[in-house]
């Protein structure tokens, strides 16, 4: 599938949008602060965000995960996804009131060769709109399980091959330990992913930065750079926004 030009793909992690120590609780003062910045460049964007302490806390006491699973207590799906409409509405206040038009769309309108679905983002994308998607609980055979916000980065690379992909973080980029000593790997080769050591949430359900890595090399492989920046740096995202290398933590897409 071609490229199209001027897209960026920004995923707010949940570690940025709320505080993952703490249950339930949204930072609506970084939620803000990227409505804000995305609102001051001229790019088309897509945004995706995770779930935090918001989808993470209920889909770990539903015992959801990234795999299928027949899940008994059928209410706890409802909360999960229940507190996930919850912190998008949050986004979409947020976005709205920075002058940004978001539009969200959630995985069941998509068809298997996600045709529809790119035809709408593009549609959407014409029209001065934002499309907007968060990591949600799925069904699949025989259960449910999470489809999170960084798949959902991945397929939306793989099928509008953006101008880059930025994932917002709760820290200065990818570190080479856990301890976050130093400055951040500038260009995280592919080779380099192996010896990294990440700090994970007790929390994360979905495989935290380890996983989020190993997508973000995915999708270098379909030539989209891909940035891991500081969440709560508006410059960082800014510089980001604008394909500046030497911010954060940069994995180049390979040609
Ligand atoms: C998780 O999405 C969504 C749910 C738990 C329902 P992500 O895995 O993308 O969320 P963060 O960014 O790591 O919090």
């Amino acid at each position: 599938m071609g490229r199209v030009v001027d897209n960026i793909i920004v995923k707010f992690g949940g570690s940025v949008i709320t505080d993952k120590k703490h249950p339930l609780s949204l930072n609506l003062d970084a939620i803000n602060s990227l409505s804000r910045t995305l609102a001051m460049h001229s790019s088309k964007k897509i945004i995706v965000h995770g779930g935090g302490s918001f989808g993470h806390y209920y889909a770990k006491l539903a015992g959801l995960n990234t795999k299928c699973k027949h899940i008994y207590e059928v209410n706890k799906v409802v909360l999960t996804r229940k507190s996930m409409f919850e912190l998008n509405s949050h986004v979409i206040d947020s976005l709205t009131s920075y002058g940004l038009n978001p539009y969200t769309i959630t995985p069941f309108y998509w068809n298997k060769d996600f045709s529809e679905l790119k035809s709408l983002i593009l549609k959407l994308l014409s029209q001065n709109f934002s499309p907007v998607f968060f990591g949600d609980v799925v069904p699949c055979k025989g259960g449910f399980r999470i489809l999170s916000g960084d798949d959902i980065s991945y397929i939306l690379c793989r099928m509008l091959k953006p101008s880059r992909m930025i994932f917002c973080i709760d820290v200065d980029g990818i570190f080479q330990s856990p301890r976050l000593e130093g400055s951040p790997i500038k260009e995280l080769d592919p080779k380099m992913v192996k010896n990294i050591i990440v700090k994970e949430h007790i929390i994360d359900v979905t495989g935290g930065m380890l996983r989020k890595i190993k997508i973000a090399y995915k999708i270098s492989k379909l030539g989209v750079d891909v940035f891991f920046v500081n969440g709560f740096k508006q410059d960082a995202l800014l510089k980001a926004l604008n394909g500046e290398y030497g911010v954060g933590t940069c994995m180049r897409g390979v040609h």
